[in-house]
């Protein structure tokens, strides 16, 4: 048997690096028995490819002002129309800071103060940051828990639509934190409701590239040139190839008047200056990098799958079945803790370091969410941990269906 290319079982020291996901474990080493699950970005090395593009590009040594490298948009036309099916046209794509960015410049455009959003919680946590600080008013369509897969609810989401103040949605596909991949029946009926109340899709496809063995994505903008218009596309490399801290984002915006609107505003907040580094980065990532990503989303399905099979032994939590992103959405409402308390009870009792699923908004209270972009070994070592911590904590088990 020839050796894997690409080695994500090496254990790779983040804390000296000033890693967000790391930091709780700051001089206590890689050998730590804790496990950072917060922060959504991989423990993996970028692929070789991206990591030698930069090398070249810091050797060159002159990292003055740059436009956009010429490869760099005929990369991304080229992943998006190969791997999704989705044909770009290169006047429609505008460059962004990162993706929060993009929604918030598009809450401030197209909506005014007072104005309402929706959100589908439980949802990724930011979102509401992003509405409240541009002093618009959160509008909530939860989703629904149905025999543990989470749906929309299209019936409250078409009365939501329906209220005056709804200006626009932000859509999350895949959906973090509960890892739904939007098909695109589901996303067909979403885009008539938004589109026959006038509200504006936004859509933040940050983890469009990490759907699971057995799903697929599909772009917003790609249901059709009307469901384009009615959108504003967010996409970034940032996720999928673990660039998030040497990368950018790009708007893609179908509509010429919304655009240009776009574009003034990246204009006025001096937003569209170009970083080498992440030129070359995205540019490797889009133009050689789908072997390491298929290989990368493939280890990501072994770790869902070692955790899978532990936890149908370990009673009083259940997984959330994602189709996408690297993240477990684990339902341990059956400890039946006090609100807050079960982040403080994974920490104290195994070791986990999780996302609260309050943070989500409604619907969040109970869960956890999990990255599982770590070692095999590490994730083993955790399971066990969660194992003991919750046989000993005298936890029944309850259906998952509610
Ligand atoms: C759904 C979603 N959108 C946006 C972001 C952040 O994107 P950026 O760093 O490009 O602003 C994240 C990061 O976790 C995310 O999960």
């Amino acid at each position: 048997m020839s050796a894997a290319p690409f080695d994500f079982d090496e254990e790779i020291d983040r804390t000296r690096v000033p890693a967000l996901k790391w930091r709780p474990l700051a001089g206590s080493g890689p050998e730590a028995e804790l496990f950072p699950a917060g922060v959504a970005d991989m423990d993996f090395r970028a692929a070789p490819c991206i990591r030698a593009a930069m090398r070249r590009r810091l050797d060159h040594g002159v990292f003055g002002y740059e436009a956009v490298p010429e490869g760099l948009f005929p990369a991304l036309i080229d992943w998006h129309a190969k791997r999704h099916g989705w044909h770009i046209e290169p006047s429609h794509i505008l460059r962004a800071p990162n993706v929060l960015d993009s929604l918030a410049i598009a809450a401030s455009l197209f909506t005014a103060p007072g104005d309402g959003i929706i959100l589908q919680p439980p949802v990724f946590f930011d979102f509401f940051d992003v509405i409240a600080e541009n002093r618009r008013e959160v509008l909530l369509n939860p989703l629904r828990l149905e025999g543990g897969r989470y749906e929309m609810d299209f019936e409250g989401l078409a009365r939501l639509a329906a209220r005056p103040r709804a200006k626009m949605l932000f859509l999350c596909n895949p959906h973090n934190p509960v890892g739904r991949v939007w098909s695109r029946a589901e996303l067909a009926r979403l885009d008539e409701i938004c589109r026959r109340h006038g509200v504006l899709v936004v859509a933040d496809e940050i983890h469009a590239d990490i759907a699971l063995p057995g799903h697929r994505f599909t772009p917003f903008a790609a249901l059709g040139e009307a469901a384009a218009a009615n959108a504003i596309s967010c996409i970034s490399p940032a996720k999928a190839f673990n660039i998030a801290s040497c990368c950018s984002a790009f708007t893609i915006v179908a509509d010429r008047a919304r655009r240009r609107a776009f574009q003034a505003e990246n204009s006025r907040l001096t937003v569209n200056k170009n970083n080498a580094f992440a030129s070359v980065a995205m540019e490797a990532a889009w133009r050689e990098g789908g072997p390491w990503l298929d290989a990368a989303i493939a280890y990501v399905a072994g770790n869902l799958a070692l955790m899978r099979a532990r936890l149908a032994e370990i009673p009083g939590v259940d997984l959330i079945e994602p189709e996408g992103t690297f993240l477990a959405w684990l339902d341990f409402r059956a400890l039946g803790l006090a609100p807050g308390a079960l982040a403080a009870f994974l920490r104290e009792r195994a070791g986990w370091l999780v996302s609260r699923g309050e943070a989500f908004g409604s619907g969040g209270a109970g869960f956890a969410r999990v990255n599982i972009a770590c070692t095999r070994a590490r994730l083993r070592r955790a399971l066990d941990r969660l194992a003991a911590a919750m046989g000993g904590s005298g936890a029944r088990r309850r259906p998952s269906s509610s």
